[in-house]
């Protein structure tokens, strides 16, 4: 559901909120670990935030309906989906709660002081901090040495990567001056903006994939399993905070000139604020300073200056009350729309990118942003050649946010999404309710087919020994094996090939015997086996066995699959949606395979080399029903529509939704409606729900 079609918190019934709370603790889960463990977020922090409030909100309303799992009771990731050694921290690595209005703010201020016992006309002193972009980590120094370093995690337990951030020249190994015996301090290690572009302009030159902004890359250097690498990424370090408390330091602003004597770094643009209107002046000028800073910042942090008082105020599950993060909005420029491209996913989804006149956003300079897909460039109505807004929210990819329509510029036509791909001219779909398009190429287009023949290799596919997803990408290299075909005729190839697979590095005359041996005994598959193979979408073993069973042959499922093709209203049409699993979206993708004329050449010109055998389940001719296509329509009285289904089907017969010439019973109960007419049009046999028992009762 969209945010726009979503129900006010309040007005959510009490099992509408369960069920949201149960989908939220799901996406909220899969998003930390998207960010926090494979350093790879799918949304924006924004959205993310989005997500958090409205949790938060749900929560407040009906807190009996908490969940154990809820993520108020978590900060980060979970851990141990990595191979770094936990390390469970003393004191737990918690977040901030969010404003997200000035209103917010001025609670926050309203709320302090009088947990305080201050009246609203007493000053009370906030320190204001810029909110680095990094990721956080906790420092221990042992007698002034540094012995352990250590990443947020879930907030309780985090992962030890001292050796990495030993590698980092603004944390000193030891401290200087007067220390305790034992200190604990937070920071945030960053990488910045230049560092952070020239970083990215190295990886495209080595074709590596390009880290979506700083924190990312910063997050990826720091969970590297070599030193040696983070060592050559220059990250930065900011300390924040010291959790012990420490002799005759008294607030948070003599808290970060400690840290500087220490030898740490502190950021310099922190400022100590009074009033709410020094707080949104501070908030304001930094935001302003933005894109002068050399480093990405999120918000600003605010913090109770007195330590005293942070303690008299404490903490909620995940958060200290004393603090507070005031996000900015996202970073936006102007700029001309110069043209619209289409990128091929590996899963064949087009995606329209915006090509744009360079434009510096907040010290970056963006010239490609995404354009999500075609609802998206229709709605915006975006057209080539449009002044647009661009934004960087500091997180993913940059994004197009509107048009503006300048008065006397003539616009070019409206934005035609193609419904060819790019790569390999194939036509590209959409299916019912799905926003993007997809190519139908599959193993013809460029694009997609690495991906498709690592499917066809793969386990419950193929499964052919020695020839796994890394030899592919090895032989794709070497123009070797292009298309499933050439996995068959590798062999007779490399006999006429003057360099020869045994020759190459690591290869040797006995593992290129074992491999085409390998080859050659997959050449007989099971009809199952092969038809998920070949990756169509919807596809997945089950409905491939049933396929499969119902068709038995290569032969009768190309047959009946193709005569399907030829027309909706057909009776092979009518029988390939009904069989078991295979609903009107899974027929019309093995239908949209087929159009592709590429793809049925590939198909059987791979059935020459092989031998596909019978599999799964067979037809049995013997039941009652066998072969029979029925249609239930309007009420039944003793049974549930889904009952009189699986019976029907336990006795041989096919349950579908539409009645045409082939049907031969249709099935009616109370209020029958349309199909009852058409079928007696048809001259179907109808039954009466009593003459259906009589029917199936003789089995
Ligand atoms: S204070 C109890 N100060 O923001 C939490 N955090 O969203 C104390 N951050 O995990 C955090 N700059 O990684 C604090 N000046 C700053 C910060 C800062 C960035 C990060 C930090 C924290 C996250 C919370």
């Amino acid at each position: 559901m969209s945010d726009l079609q979503k129900k006010q918190v309040a007005e959510l019934t009490e099992l509408e909120a369960r069920a949201e709370l149960k989908d939220l603790a799901k996406e909220l889960s899969k998003q930390d670990e998207l960010y926090h463990v494979k350093d790879r977020p799918e949304i924006s922090d924004a959205a993310y935030d989005a997500l958090v409030k409205r949790h938060t909100e749900i929560e407040k309303l009906f807190p009996h309906l908490k969940r154990k799992d809820s993520h108020s009771n978590r900060v980060g990731a979970k851990v141990g989906a990595t191979p770094f050694s936990k390390v469970i921290h003393d004191t737990p690595m918690l977040s901030l709660e969010n404003a997200f209005s000035e209103q917010d703010l001025k609670d926050f201020l309203t709320r302090s002081k009088k947990k305080l016992g201050l009246s609203d006309q007493d000053s009370l002193e906030i320190m204001a901090e810029p909110k680095i972009d990094g990721l956080s980590c906790s420092l221990t120094y042992q007698d002034g040495y540094l012995i352990q370093a250590a990443t947020r995690g879930d907030g309780t337990t985090g992962e030890d990567i001292t050796d990495n951030v030993k590698t980092i020249k603004d944390i000193p190994h030891n401290l200087s001056g007067d220390y305790p015996k034992i200190l604990y301090v937070r920071g945030e290690i960053y990488l910045g903006k230049d560092d952070f572009l020239k970083l990215n302009e190295q990886r495209e030159k080595e074709n590596k994939q390009l880290f979506a902004n700083p924190r990312n890359a910063a997050a990826g250097s720091v969970r590297q399993l070599n030193s040696s690498v983070t060592a050559k990424r220059p990250l930065k370090f900011f300390a924040y905070s010291v959790v012990s408390e420490i002799d005759n330091i008294t607030t948070q602003y003599d808290m970060l000139q400690q840290l500087e004597l220490w030898g740490l770094k502190v950021c310099k643009a922190s400022q100590i604020c009074r009033s709410i209107k020094d707080v949104l002046a501070y908030y304001s000028q930094i935001n302003h300073d933005r894109p002068l800073l050399p480093y990405d910042i999120d918000g600003v942090v605010y913090k109770i200056n007195n330590l005293e008082n942070q303690k008299k105020m404490g903490f909620v599950a995940r958060a200290p009350r004393w603090a507070l993060a005031h996000k900015f909005p996202a970073e936006q420029a102007q700029t001309i729309l110069k043209q619209i491209t289409i990128q091929v996913g590996r899963t064949g989804v087009l995606t329209p990118v915006a090509n744009l006149e360079p434009v510096n956003i907040g010290g970056v300079i963006v010239a490609r942003a995404t354009l999500h897909n075609a609802d998206e460039i229709q709605r915006k109505d975006i057209r080539v050649g449009d002044r647009v807004i661009v934004q960087r929210a500091g997180d993913v990819i940059p994004q197009v946010v509107k048009v503006i329509v300048e008065k006397d510029h003539p616009r070019t036509l409206p934005y035609q999404f193609p419904t060819q791909c790019p790569v390999c001219d194939s036509h590209a779909i959409r299916e019912q309710d799905e926003a993007a398009y997809r190519c139908t190429g599959g193993f013809n287009c460029a694009a997609q087919a690495i991906e498709k023949l690592k499917h066809f290799v793969s386990r419950k596919a193929f499964d052919i020994d020695g020839l796994g997803g890394k030899s592919i990408e090895f032989f794709w290299d070497k123009n070797l094996i292009k298309t499933p075909v050439d996995i068959f005729t590798l062999e007779e190839r490399d006999k006429e090939s003057a360099t020869r697979i045994q020759n190459f590095p690591g290869w040797g005359k006995l593992s290129a015997k074992n491999l085409f041996a390998a080859i050659h005994e997959k050449r007989k598959i099971s009809l199952d086996r092969f038809i998920y193979s070949l990756g169509i979408r919807h596809v997945g073993q089950v409905t491939a066995k049933e396929m499969a069973g119902y068709y038995q042959t290569f032969q009768a499922w190309m047959e009946g699959v193709l005569a399907a093709k030829a027309a909706k209203d057909s009776e092979p049409y009518q029988v390939l949606n009904s069989l078991e699993g295979i609903g009107e979206i899974v027929a019309d993708a093995v239908i949209e395979f087929f159009k592709e004329p590429n793809n049925e050449i590939l198909i059987k010109n791979l059935g020459t080399y092989l031998d596909i055998q019978p599999s799964g389940k067979k037809k049995n001719d013997n039941l009652l029903l066998a072969g029979k296509i029925i249609i239930f329509t309007g009420t039944l009285q003793s049974i549930s529509r889904d009952q009189a289904k699986e019976q029907a089907e336990n006795l041989g017969a096919k349950v579908t939704g539409s009645v045409s010439g082939k049907t031969d019973f249709v099935v009616v109960g109370k209020d029958p409606g349309s199909k009852a007419t058409k079928a007696e049009k048809l001259g179907v046999k109808i039954l009466t729900e009593q003459e259906w028992f009589a029917l199936i009762t003789q089995a």
